[in-house]
């Protein structure tokens, strides 16, 4: 079973967006990233429309993906940005964000990126999130000396458990040991804090508890938490928005029953219900906007079989896609299906079982055990590994000399643009010159 976006064309060669993925890998090369601009559109009007006109921010989370066309795309299908560095906020701007449809996320922010939220624009950006009672004092000097009134929006950890999220535990960040959000222990000092800074102006209170969740529940969980919180903050400050955070699961092959829409129409349920209804509600996705439009499209190296001591044989598909272009399965044990970019000839019999490797010099260079059989004589020898579209390019490296991958971005069935792979020499000469 492969996702509605990817099809087969009458030869049996993968398409996504109604593109041959061969003609892409002519195109662009491989390893090669490609895009489904027009359902990552789609993707973001249909959580749009599950807002049903009430007052809302979809601040897309541009860590998932910041290549600009993309940004660009989601922008004009209504996003505004999360943002987590300088760099991010000032890709989001030139992206064409709204400085007051920007909010910053953070832990550390240093007084330069502070000052880049405070000067955005006429007013600064819509909310700098608060991590950190610290950090309240930090932003009131930085507002004072820019003479403008920061927007803030305090993050609360809402000490919601991993275990309850049914997440990897590098991806759940609202837990009690987590270094993210201000925890409900320090709420009422932070609120001291904010009604003696004058510069400040806290505008909302938001929370994102983890990444991959795929059901409206786990995300209620925090939603609860932090609504209730709202409720003991209002009668003492104007809040214009509560933010529900990021974290709406896609299917990666193992099931994902909760779309979008349906995490957003949960949590406006609840919000009516406990009364908070003139808030607008903000979310932050970045995973559920673009992971399951783009693929890694690969080229297969070469295949290698050994009979194992027990008798069995052992087979790898080497690929010239590494943990370097895609660090999830390394990093936390993800698994992505992978599929061949054209089916086998039927006389080949069927597929067989390949662990999936790349070319760098770790055990953790692995994308697990796939059925994959070599595709016909004369039809190009690659595998494409799916729902990469989020979290795969950001996270890449140069790790074993290796250049970064091309990027390739379709629309209306055809290739619109491509972003070349880096040329290897690039890496060699910058290393060569490095303390030179
Ligand atoms: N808001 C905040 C404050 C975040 O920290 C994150 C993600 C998001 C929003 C967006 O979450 P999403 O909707 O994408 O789940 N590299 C990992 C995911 C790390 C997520 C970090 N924070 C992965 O590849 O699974």
């Amino acid at each position: 079973v492969i996702d509605m976006a990817l099809s087969r064309d009458p030869r049996g060669v993968l398409e996504l967006g109604g593109v041959s993925l061969v003609s892409v890998a002519e195109a662009a090369g491989t390893p090669s990233y490609v895009y489904d601009l027009d359902a990552i559109a789609a993707e973001a009007k249909a959580l749009d429309a599950a807002f049903d006109g009430h007052p809302h921010l979809v601040a897309y989370a541009v860590k998932a993906n910041s290549a600009g066309r993309i940004v660009r795309t989601l922008i004009a299908a209504g996003c505004g940005a999360d943002v987590v560095s300088g760099a991010e906020l000032d890709l989001a701007l030139r992206c064409g964000a709204a400085p007051d449809r920007i909010v910053y996320s953070g832990v550390a922010k240093t007084d330069s990126e502070l000052d880049a939220a405070l000067g955005a624009g006429e007013a600064g950006i819509g909310a700098i999130q608060v991590e950190s009672v610290e950090e309240i004092p930090r932003i009131e000097a930085r507002a004072r000396n820019a003479g403008r009134i920061a927007r803030v929006s305090l993050r609360i950890n809402p000490g919601v458990d991993a275990d309850d999220l049914e997440t990897h535990s590098y991806i759940a960040t609202g837990h009690d040991e987590a270094k993210f959000g201000v925890p409900l222990t320090s709420l009422a000092e932070a609120l001291d804090r904010f009604a003696s800074a004058s510069s400040v102006r806290l505008v909302g209170l938001s929370a994102h508890v983890g990444s991959q969740l795929t059901s409206a529940e786990a995300y209620l969980i925090a939603a609860r938490v932090l609504f209730g919180v709202i409720k003991q903050v209002r009668p003492r400050f104007r809040l214009d928005f509560v933010d529900t955070g990021g974290g709406f699961g896609i299917d990666y092959g193992e099931g994902c029953p909760a779309r979008p829409a349906d995490f957003i129409r949960a949590t406006r349920k609840l919000q009516d219900q406990e009364g908070l209804s003139d808030l607008a509600l903000y979310c932050e996705p970045g995973r559920s906007l673009v992971g399951s439009h783009g693929v890694l499209l690969a080229r297969v190296i070469q295949r290698k079989s050994a009979l194992a001591r027990d008798g069995s044989t052992r087979r790898w598909t080497m690929i010239d896609a590494g943990m370097n272009d895609l660090m999830r399965p390394a990093l936390y044990q993800a698994r992505h299906r992978i599929v061949g970019l054209a089916l086998p000839k039927e006389a080949a019999g069927a597929p067989s079982a390949h662990r999936v490797v790349g070319p760098v010099c770790e055990s953790s260079d692995d994308f697990g055990t796939h059925d994959l059989a070599p595709p016909p004589e004369g039809v190009l020898d690659g595998v494409v590994v799916l729902d990469a579209g989020a979290y795969g390019y950001t996270m890449a490296s140069r790790y074993n000399g290796r250049a970064l991958p091309a990027e390739v971005f379709l629309e209306g069935g055809r290739i619109v643009a491509i972003s070349p792979r880096r040329a290897q020499a690039d890496w060699v000469s910058e290393r060569v010159g490095a303390g030179a």
